[in-house]
């Protein structure tokens, strides 16, 4: 049985051997967006309610940006699965690295949906800049209260996971020396040609 999750088909567009560019510009868009919106979300838990209004619309502008890109995003990883990792490393690194991967995918989609969800059910439209995106249809309490804390809890799990996210980059790079890091921001280094291996960092380049 063909296994799903890694990329076992080469195109352009697949990810096979690495990130192609529409996935690294997905990443770094989407990585962006996700981080200002929890950046603003943190900001929101913290000021006096009379005070939030003017951080709304940034708010919510990238939570709904997120979840188009996130959407696209977690199709195409769906499809075509992710390429093997980069450097050989324990069994319970890669899995871990995999779940963390799919849990943040799953908050790009969950953060925005029940931001939108708890907007509505509590009787209010979604309006970004003064434009009505979602019309306000009445009040639903139980789903109101369901969204809003799911959208609130998620706050420590998010930050926990961003930095695990984070922190197994960081390691990769400084650490391990490995490319992990490098072929995301599009600049790996040459593969040997007979081997198909990288060059590892403490290596002579031939
Ligand atoms: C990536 C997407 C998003 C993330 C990471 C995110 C995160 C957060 C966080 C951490 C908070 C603070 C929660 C607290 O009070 O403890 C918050 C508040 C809020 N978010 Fe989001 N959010 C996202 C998208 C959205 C979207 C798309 C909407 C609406 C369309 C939205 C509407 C709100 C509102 C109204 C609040 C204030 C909550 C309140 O007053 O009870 N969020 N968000
Ligand atoms: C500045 C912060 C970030 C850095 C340095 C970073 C770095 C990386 C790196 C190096 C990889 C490749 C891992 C591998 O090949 O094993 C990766 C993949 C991934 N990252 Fe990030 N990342 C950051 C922020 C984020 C954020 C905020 C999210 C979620 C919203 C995210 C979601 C993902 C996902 C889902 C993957 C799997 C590949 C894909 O589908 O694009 N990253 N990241």
């Amino acid at each position: 049985m063909t296994d799903r999750s890694f990329a076992t088909d080469y195109t352009p567009s697949s990810d096979q051997g690495g990130y192609s560019r529409l996935s690294r510009l997905l990443h770094w868009s989407v990585a962006a967006g996700f981080l200002g919106a929890l950046a603003i979300g943190l900001l929101l838990d913290w000021l006096p309610r009379e005070a939030r209004g003017v951080w709304l619309d940034p708010h919510r502008t990238l939570g709904l940006g997120v979840l188009a890109f996130g959407m696209w995003r977690l199709l195409r990883r769906v499809r075509i699965g992710f390429p093997a990792p980069e450097a050989l490393q324990p069994r319970w690194q890669a899995l871990a690295a995999r779940a963390t991967h799919w849990a943040l995918l799953a908050a790009t989609l969950a953060m925005p949906l029940s931001g939108v969800l708890m907007t509505v059910a509590r009787g209010r439209a979604v309006e970004l800049w003064g434009l009505t995106v979602i019309p306000a249809w009445g009040e639903i309490g139980w789903l109101a209260a369901t969204a809003g804390a799911l959208h609130e809890a998620a706050l420590p799990v998010l930050v926990g996971l961003v930095a695990l996210h984070l922190g197994g980059a960081l390691k990769h790079h400084l650490v391990d020396h490995d490319d992990t890091l490098r072929r995301m921001l599009g600049n790996a280094r040459e593969r040997h040609a007979d081997t198909g291996s990288r060059p590892h960092a403490s290596e002579p380049t031939p």
